[in-house]
């Protein structure tokens, strides 16, 4: 047995992690390594959206709202407090992230705490930078700023903190980025916000589920992101959003639908806001896809980010250091960062064939789905929870003989939209 075989089998054995991937839905002839694009599906799910169809919805209709819906919503904010250190006045479960970004940014131009100024990187998500476009536009004498790196794969901190400490404003930043999976510094990035007159929209959706977050150690203020990756909602599941209390006061909602009303049953025709976060709230909650959500949140919880964070550390060093000795000479480059305080949880390599790689990757036996990031990023994505060492190993097993073999070549270049 090969010294990269034993290492695998042994670390799998020894994962206090390991019971939990029974946990999912597994198909044995496929390894998936896109739960940073869409996490799989946790048992149970399929059976509690069936109760929720025939019953809640089917046979208890509008008397669903009183009896369970309402309390839901609410669980699932104290769930998702529990999981980040919130109190569950500071955050809520709905809406998209992109949605949510539009609504807090929006929010805290109108609240005119922070010079009227946007900020944003190149290693940003498109959403996120639409969307900050977009307000700017609209909002008269909000300049957008994109800050453009030389290095694709990290950010220069001390570009980012002298833009700051120059040109103050509202920043949003995805805390782990989407190509290279780097994670910023939170809480130093957060006292130097703080310190600046700015303040930092960090956007989630890479982080949470694989980061040990925890919102007052990090001191942050906002936060918001999507729960269809790591924390295995379903697709397109409810985005959250935290806000700090004392920023809450600050600020009022701008898209001020009946469901952020103190009392939206009273159909009042004045808006009062509800209190704390629940103000935030816009219209009425997606039921069966917040009943989807609550499992994986469950699992994640139970499993807890601690155990998990440190999982992930262990499984992307050893993916990065098979990818850097084994596939190197093939052209194949690693884009991610090399210290595991600055990396989250996938990681991306680079190759002028990527999108024939990949697909060469999906049709192999077993399949392997990665996913693909124009124009030559091949995207690793390690779920902890289900992820296994040797399911790494087998990876980089298969880009070596397909890179060997140029067995890419018989795929073609044509692409579906989604990829
Ligand atoms: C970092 C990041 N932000 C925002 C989004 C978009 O989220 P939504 O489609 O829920 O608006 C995504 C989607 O993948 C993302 O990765």
């Amino acid at each position: 047995m090969s010294d990269w075989r034993h290492r695998a089998q042994q670390l799998d054995e020894q994962d206090p992690l390991k019971g939990f991937r029974d946990r999912f839905l597994n198909r044995t002839d496929e390894i998936y390594l896109d739960g940073n694009s869409l996490g799989k599906l946790p048992l149970g799910v399929a059976e509690e959206i069936q109760e929720a169809v025939q019953e809640q919805w089917g046979h208890n209709l509008i008397r669903s709202w009183n009896d369970s819906w309402l309390a839901k919503t609410e669980q699932l904010n104290e769930k998702f407090g529990q999981l980040l250190n919130a109190s569950s006045k500071e955050i809520i479960v709905g809406e998209s992230t992109s949605v949510r970004l539009y609504q807090i940014t929006q929010a805290l131009v109108n609240a005119k705490r922070y010079p009227p100024r946007l900020v944003t990187d190149s290693l940003n998500f498109p959403t996120d930078v639409y969307i900050l476009d977009s307000i700017s536009q609209q909002a008269y004498g909000v300049p957008l700023t994109q800050i453009e790196y030389k290095e694709s794969i990290e950010p220069n901190l001390e570009q980012l903190q002298s833009k700051m400490q120059s040109e103050p404003g509202i920043y949003c930043l995805s805390l782990v980025t989407y190509k290279s999976g780097y994670a910023y510094p939170m809480l130093e990035l957060n006292k130097f916000a703080e310190a600046h007159n700015s303040i930092i929209l960090w956007d989630l959706s890479h982080a949470v589920g694989v980061l040990d977050i925890d919102f007052k150690a990090t001191e942050t203020k906002v936060a918001f992101g999507c729960t269809y990756k790591y924390l295995n909602g379903g697709p397109g599941s409810p985005a959250f959003l935290y806000m700090a209390t004392d920023l809450l006061e600050q600020t009022e909602n701008p898209i001020a639908g009946w469901f952020g009303h103190a009392r939206p049953f009273d159909f009042g025709i004045r808006f009062e806001a509800a209190e704390g976060i629940q103000k935030m709230a816009i219209g009425t909650p997606s039921m069966l896809s917040l009943i989807a959500l609550e499992k994986g949140l469950d699992i994640t919880l139970e499993a807890g980010l601690k155990a998990i964070r440190e999982k992930s550390t262990a499984q992307t060093a050893f993916l990065w250091e098979l990818l850097h000795s084994r596939l190197a000479s093939f052209g194949l480059e690693i884009e991610s960062p090399e210290s595991s305080d600055h990396r989250g949880a996938h990681l991306s390599v680079s190759h002028s064939e990527a999108w024939r790689i990949a697909q060469a990757l999906q049709k192999g036996t077993p399949a392997i789905i990665p996913d693909f990031r124009p124009d030559r990023f091949i995207r690793l994505g390690i779920a902890p929870l289900y992820t296994r060492f040797q399911d790494l190993l087998i990876t980089v097993d298969r880009l070596e003989a397909i890179l060997e073999k140029k067995e890419y070549v018989i795929f073609s270049t044509k692409k579906p939209q989604v990829t």
